[in-house]
């Protein structure tokens, strides 16, 4: 089975060319000259549109028990959001509670996914429970293809990990070639602000903002930076928020630290200002860290285009509105923390093409080939090449469309960008040689996605 990808402008990190894409079976076959013959059982026009490698999301929670609930989507729905808004990998997190294993963890996690993917998966491994037996078991993950280790500086009692036990960590990682991804907020100091604003009566969302100020981010990141300085362990920073913490990241990539970070389309789109809306509306909006006022919006396209933030991540963490974030009404710090996003990275960040902020090029470095190279994927994944896995979206740049919950593939109640207007929109997704959305609907399944097992981190200075 081949498909001809005719008349599209082919994007690549590396730059743009006017190229035919001939996909054969799962892979990218060839790149061919425009006018070359090329015989092929389907030929799909791309004529005025972008061919680019499709979207690698590195941050999503599918199902993800939080707070005495679960996220909304499961890895069946929110791997179908992905692909029509252009996503054709997700890596998610297996959640090691308290008291077990992170391989009975990763084998629970299996049982969740496995089967239930419309596009290929990986998991990273959240280790909450550091000991002499975790820290053999992460050589088993990273054989096991999962080679990405979250840990927590917040939600002290539930996911914490002491500077003690992230230097130990640190140390695995250092050894083995794992990555140490980090959720950097001093939870500490939070909880005790949680717990005066709460103690005065303030118990409105807009709280969840201001109790945890983007100070307490920064701290946390240059903590976590020294601690891997010392170790020599690689540092990736998750869902960086705050200038605070973008220039403690910058800082350290001047001394030619191996320190990445991430930055999410919340952050970049959203602020304070919507986690303040009244009647309960802003609880739509906690996630953590929380959006932040307006003018680090600013600091965090510069630190795209500067690549101090060298990718962008969803932190895919929907919670419906009427019956899960309900159970923060009077007391926000019961408001399950997350957001949902999957299905529009990719057309959230080609506003910043539009905007003239991001190159072209810039906007699929990092939403596809950077996080292809960091989370071991590369080239399988990430770019449009010979030999890659055929994941190309065929991009509409001048299509214009409006977000709404109304009309969104994600299994939750709200959009947190409900009547954004937009440029630009997916026109055809393909999944390892499969047409799975085009113009005529979604054509994947549940099942199609595989697991994919990930090489170390290939983004390495
Ligand atoms: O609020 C968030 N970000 N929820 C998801 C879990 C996490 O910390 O990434
Ligand atoms: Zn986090
Ligand atoms: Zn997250
Ligand atoms: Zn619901």
């Amino acid at each position: 089975m081949s498909t001809l990808i005719r008349g599209g402008t082919v994007v690549n990190a590396t730059g743009a060319v006017a190229a035919d894409v001939l996909v054969q079976g799962e892979k990218i076959a060839a790149l061919v000259a425009p006018g070359f013959e090329v015989q092929a059982d389907t030929v799909i026009d791309a004529t005025g549109k972008y061919v680019i490698p499709g979207g690698i999301d590195g941050h999503t929670h599918m199902e993800m028990p939080f707070g005495g609930t679960s996220s909304a989507d499961t890895f069946e729905t929110g791997t179908v959001a992905a692909a029509w808004g252009g996503t054709t990998t997700i890596i998610d997190f297996a959640v090691q509670a308290k008291g077990t294993s992170l391989l009975s963890t990763l084998d629970r996690w299996h049982g969740k996914a496995d089967g239930n993917c419309a596009v290929d998966y990986g998991f990273h491994m959240i280790v909450s429970d550091v000991n002499d037996t975790s820290l053999k078991e992460m050589e088993s993950c990273i054989d096991a293809g999962v080679n990405t280790f979250k840990m927590f500086m917040a939600y002290p009692g539930v996911f914490y990990a002491t500077d003690g036990e992230i230097l130990r960590a640190m140390q695995k990682a250092r050894e083995t070639g794992a990555t140490i991804m980090m959720h950097a907020e001093n939870g500490i100091a939070i909880d005790q602000l949680v717990a005066q604003a709460l103690a005065n009566g303030h118990t409105d969302p807009v709280q969840h903002g201001l109790t945890r100020p983007p100070e307490l981010e920064g701290e946390a990141t240059s903590r976590a930076i020294a601690l891997a300085k010392v170790t020599g362990a690689p540092l990736y920073i998750v869902h960086l928020s705050a200038s605070h913490a973008l220039d403690a990241v910058t800082k350290a990539r001047d001394t030619g630290q191996n320190v990445f970070a991430e930055t999410c389309p919340q952050y970049l789109f959203l602020s304070l200002e919507d986690l303040a809306k009244p009647d309960f509306e802003g609880a739509k909006y906690v996630a953590s860290p929380p959006l932040r006022p307006k003018e680090h919006q600013t600091e965090l396209w510069r630190g795209l285009r500067t690549n101090d933030l060298s990718l962008v991540s969803t932190d895919h963490c929907p919670f419906c509105f009427k019956d899960q974030k309900e159970l923060g009404r009077g007391d926000f710090s019961k408001i399950p923390n997350g957001m949902p996003g999957v299905e529009h990275r990719m057309d959230l960040l080609h506003q910043g093409v539009v905007r003239g902020e991001l190159s072209l090029e810039r906007w699929v470095e990092i939403s596809s080939t950077t996080p292809a190279r960091m989370f071991g994927l590369y080239p399988r994944k990430g770019v449009i090449a010979p030999g890659a896995d055929a994941d190309i979206v065929v991009y509409d740049p001048t299509a214009e469309q409006t977000l709404s919950a109304a009309t969104h593939h994600m299994n939750v109640d709200y959009s947190a960008y409900e009547g954004m207007e937009l440029t630009g929109k997916v026109d055809t997704v393909l999944s390892r040689g499969k047409v799975v959305v085009d113009g005529a609907g979604f054509h994947g399944g549940a099942g199609h996605g595989r697991f994919l097992g990930r090489d170390l981190n290939q983004y390495l200075i």
